[in-house]
């Protein structure tokens, strides 16, 4: 484990909203009083009628959580109206197409008119508050103008991310019953099309066997692509708008009234449709948005997520905007039309603030420095890090190459089910440890316990909980509440579970090891499959690896290692020893693997997570019985894995 320390820089401290002083200040009063905290920084957003209660929640019985519970709000006048007055002209969004050549903007007059014009166009069709309708889109601005003109009128979005098959599509709109379906003719990925209305109408097919009717669908134009039509159902998007009045009243919404519904997988059965409400949420996301990121007024801020998850949710469309930012919304995938497209970007829209995930900055660490050295990125002064554990490797190659050591590294750590950041440094604030997510945001109150869910103190592995309710919590699960309590609250009495493990340091840093189900249990060791992953990949010809655990005669578990190599090396058996070896010297002995196969390309979904399930199956040998492989963005690269296993019988 690296144990390297970098101090807050100086230009860090200067211009920071948080010093460490204040962080303390305001954790301790987050903690202690959390009614006189939230009730202070509540009033961040607008509200129609002030709240007069703050914190109701309980984490025993039926777990009620409710925050600001008698006030109204609505999440798009906060994300647009509130802002017109004085900042109208802003650019709130910046689009860069898949094609580097294709880009525009949008301000904020005009975002209200957009989604002012698409909530009338849903209320025309019958849409009502309460009502859920699926977004079914590529990374275009019509995507954000769905969600926030659902939140105008109370509608509860569902965004189903474009690279899911129809299979998945279908078994979302049933899960929620939802008859009203967003989306567009033709996506477009590395240049390539991809074809969304076709897989809506065979969704619409799958869940209208499900007895659940789509009624309407609204499609936007991308591309002009040749699509099927069904008359009377089918509407195209820009007919619609602009038949329809450019205002339109926000609803009146009491806080606890849902916003939206995300699905996310679990480690059992379907996905679940956690449910996230309107107040609490908002106020959440807006302040991590601006505490994590140190956003100043006029900065311009990208994301690199897609709004099919929650961190595009959170951080490319809700807090952004609830904080008047301006936000850059990407279509195109990190190595089209080469591995600079990133650093790109990033020259040509002045990016003052950069937040990705581990795999691409793997990825991209792979593909060699010239790419990197091929742009300026002289506007950057922030970088951030979500989505899994950041390697100390990967995190020093994004400091000293990407941020030429100039730049602060926030690398959050949170979930679907948190709404926004739980663990992060502040830029100002946390002094950074590469590899760890660090302290606790304000009013986040972590523990780690052991097996049988006694408290660990100090400096310690644990399995991670949050103890006292925030205000972007999930509520629910849509329409299953007993699952919501029985997945997350049923481990642990009175705590919230986060399915991860962690260690905390002698400083109190946090480090999240990865999930606790693919933690390894070697010779009755534990392991976790991260630590192996990031002491291989700190090897110098390694790029990318993926452990798993695999039934070992003798420990109980084995560790089984897929390599991917920096381009031009050769897997040899002289590299296995050595990157062994390497391994033995990083961790211990008890982390020796026992197999190494060397993979051109490790099985990911389209959102860059590895697949460990296949690749644990693999490992096994049993590779009859991969089942779903439909969310691979490659599914080529099963047959490399397994003609090549290394545990063959
Ligand atoms: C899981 C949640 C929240 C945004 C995207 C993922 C892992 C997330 C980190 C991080 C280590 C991380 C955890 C968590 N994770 N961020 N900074 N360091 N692990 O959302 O799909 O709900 O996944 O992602 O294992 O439980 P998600």
């Amino acid at each position: 484990m690296s144990s390297k320390v970098y101090p807050v820089s100086k230009s860090a401290k200067t211009r920071a909203l948080i010093d460490s002083d204040k962080y303390q200040k305001w954790y301790e009063e987050s903690i202690e009083t959390p009614d006189k905290f939230w009730g202070k920084h509540g009033k961040r957003i607008d509200w129609f009628k002030p709240y007069t209660k703050v914190k109701n929640t309980s984490f025993k019985g039926r777990i009620p959580i409710k925050w600001f519970e008698d006030g109204l709000t609505n999440v798009s006048y906060n994300c647009i109206d509130r802002h017109l007055k004085t900042h109208g002209e802003r650019v709130a969004i910046i689009w860069e197409g898949d094609n580097p050549y294709i880009d525009k903007k949008i301000t904020y007059n005009e975002l209200y008119d957009h989604v002012c014009r698409l909530a009338n166009v849903l209320k025309k069709h019958g849409v009502k508050k309460g009502d859920r309708v699926t977004i079914y889109m590529p990374m275009i601005p019509e995507a954000a103008y769905a969600m926030l003109a659902c939140a105008r009128i109370g509608a509860i979005h569902s965004v189903v991310f474009g690279g899911f098959s129809p299979e998945a599509l279908a078994g979302r709109i049933v899960d929620c019953e939802s008859t009203f379906v967003i989306t567009c003719d033709e996506g477009v990925r590395g240049g390539k099309p991809v074809p969304l209305k076709e897989n809506t109408d065979i969704a619409i097919d799958i869940a209208a066997k499900n007895y659940v009717i789509v009624h309407n669908v609204l499609v936007v134009r991308r591309t002009g692509g040749k699509i099927g039509w069904a008359p009377g159902r089918d509407h195209w998007y820009h007919q619609e708008m602009a038949s329809v009045k450019p205002d339109c009243p926000p609803v009146k919404m009491k806080a606890e009234d849902p916003l939206f519904i995300l699905y996310t997988s679990g480690s059992t059965g379907k996905p679940k449709g956690v449910m996230h409400t309107t107040g609490g949420y908002l106020v959440y996301a807006s302040m991590t948005h601006e505490y994590v990121f140190d956003y100043h007024d006029g900065e311009i801020y990208w994301c690199t997520a897609d709004v099919g998850w929650v961190t595009g949710h959170s951080y490319i469309v809700y807090g952004p905007l609830a904080n008047c930012a301006t936000t850059l919304m990407f279509e195109g995938i990190p190595t089209f039309p080469d591995q600079g497209r990133f650093w790109e970007v990033i020259d040509k829209h002045k990016v003052n603030i950069f937040y990705t995930a581990p795999t691409a900055i793997r990825s991209l660490m792979g593909a060699g420095d010239e790419f990197v050295k091929r742009s300026e990125r002289t506007s950057l002064r922030l970088l951030g890090s979500v989505g899994e554990p950041i390697n100390p490797e990967a995190w020093e190659w994004y400091y000293h190459t990407v941020g030429e050591a100039r730049c602060q590294i926030v690398d959050t750590w949170w979930q679907t089910e948190t709404g926004g950041i739980m663990i992060t440094p502040l830029p100002g604030a946390t002094d950074l440890k590469p590899g760890s997510a660090t302290r606790p945001f304000f009013g986040i109150k972590p523990e780690l316990v052991d097996a049988e869910g006694k408290t660990l103190e100090g400096a310690t592995d644990g399995n991670l909980c949050i103890t006292d309710s925030w205000p972007g919590q999930a509520r629910s699960v849509y329409g299953d509440h007993d699952r919501y309590i029985q997945t997350y609250f049923a481990t642990y009495k009175g705590k919230y579970f986060t399915g991860d493990g962690c260690r905390r340091d002698e400083d109190g840093y946090y480090w999240i090891t990865g999930r606790v189900d693919d933690v390894l249990n070697v010779s009755g060791h534990r392991l976790g499959t991260a630590e192996v992953e990031s002491a291989l990949v700190s090897h110098h010809l390694v790029s990318e690896a993926a452990v798993v655990g695999y039934p070992h005669d003798i420990k109980g578990q084995g560790i089984y290692c897929y390599v991917t190599l920096m381009a031009d090396v050769e897997g040899t058996d002289q590299l296995r020893k050595e990157l062994v070896a390497h391994v033995r010297t990083e961790i211990g002995p008890i982390a020796t693997p026992d197999k190494i196969q060397f993979a051109a390309g490790l099985p990911k979904t389209r959102s860059g997570k590895i697949m460990r399930r296949i690749l644990r199956k693999i490992a096994e040998d049993d590779f009859g019985a991969l089942g779903d492989t439909s969310t691979l963005a490659d599914p080529a690269v099963v047959d490399e894995l397994i003609e090549n296993r290394q545990n063959k019988k």
